[in-house]
């Protein structure tokens, strides 16, 4: 099986293929979603929420992420990992972004990085990519920010467009090989698409994207509370799950579990 490398981004784009991702935060995930076909595996600091059960992203570590995206890293034969850099690793500068970023590849065999902001962000992107690690650029609704964007509020409308059209081209203009657009009106994100070399990629930022990410499990309706109005369900592992305990504590009350094929002779 071919490795997906960078230049499968940009072809894809320049051929109309669109491109899938997911996130994942462990080997068991990540080997299905790698043998299904998707593209690429964001081992997102979602993972706050996600696995630590934080209610932001805020308090994720780079040490807490390393472990998980080793995992997916070391799970894939085909997709691209990219590594996400959690919030206070690469602020400061481009320094500390490319330490971060360092830290990421060396430690976990992730193939790229991805950090959060445009404008404000292109140095750190652009210090990164001068050493040879490609970076995934994220605008529009970025987590980190929720508090200073005053909570889960869609960017782009309205005079926020031209901010978003000028995050974008900054991070492409520093070298990001993808963009993600998170929480973004459609018709933004598809002239966001059309103005771009790189590829677009949404995150509830419609269709004309050149691509799609959803965290994994929403997708596959493992989380528990409220879903994302941008989120398709795929499948219902939460009900899957909870049967499953049910009927094990139902079978073991009555003493149907453990059965004469499960036990050892002596
Ligand atoms: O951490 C994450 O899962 C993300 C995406 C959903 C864009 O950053
Ligand atoms: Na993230």
């Amino acid at each position: 099986i071919k490795r997906v490398r960078t230049r499968h981004f940009q072809n894809a784009k320049a051929n109309g293929i669109k491109i899938t991702g997911l996130t994942s935060y462990d080997q068991l995930s990540a080997t299905i979603f790698d043998e299904a076909g998707i593209d690429f595996l964001l081992v997102g600091d979602s993972a706050g929420n996600t696995v630590f059960g934080y209610d932001t992203t805020l308090p994720v570590t780079i040490d807490e992420l390393i472990p998980l995206t080793r995992a997916v890293a070391g799970a894939v034969k085909r997709a691209l990992v990219v590594a996400d850099m959690p919030f206070g690793s690469y602020e400061t500068g481009a320094d500390e972004a490319l330490h971060t970023a360092f830290r990421f590849m060396k430690e976990t065999g992730a193939h790229a990085v991805k950090l959060e902001g445009g404008v404000r962000s292109a140095e750190q992107i652009r210090r990164i990519v001068s050493a040879g690690i490609p970076v995934m650029a994220h605008i529009g609704y970025t987590p980190q920010s929720e508090h200073g964007l005053g909570g889960h509020v869609i960017q782009g409308r309205g005079e926020g467009a031209e901010a978003l059209l000028a995050d974008a081209h900054a991070v492409e203009d520093a070298g990001a090989f993808a963009v993600v657009l998170e929480m973004v009106p459609s018709a933004v994100a598809a002239q966001i698409t059309s103005e771009l070399t790189i590829p677009t990629i949404s995150v509830g930022a419609g269709p004309s994207t050149d691509g799609q990410l959803l965290v994994w499990t929403d997708w596959a309706g493992f989380s528990g509370g409220r879903i994302p109005k941008f989120v398709k369900q795929y499948a219902d592992l939460r009900g899957v799950l909870g049967d499953a305990a049910k009927a094990y504590i139902a079978d073991i009350a009555s003493g149907s579990f453990p059965a004469p094929e499960h036990e050892y002779d002596a």
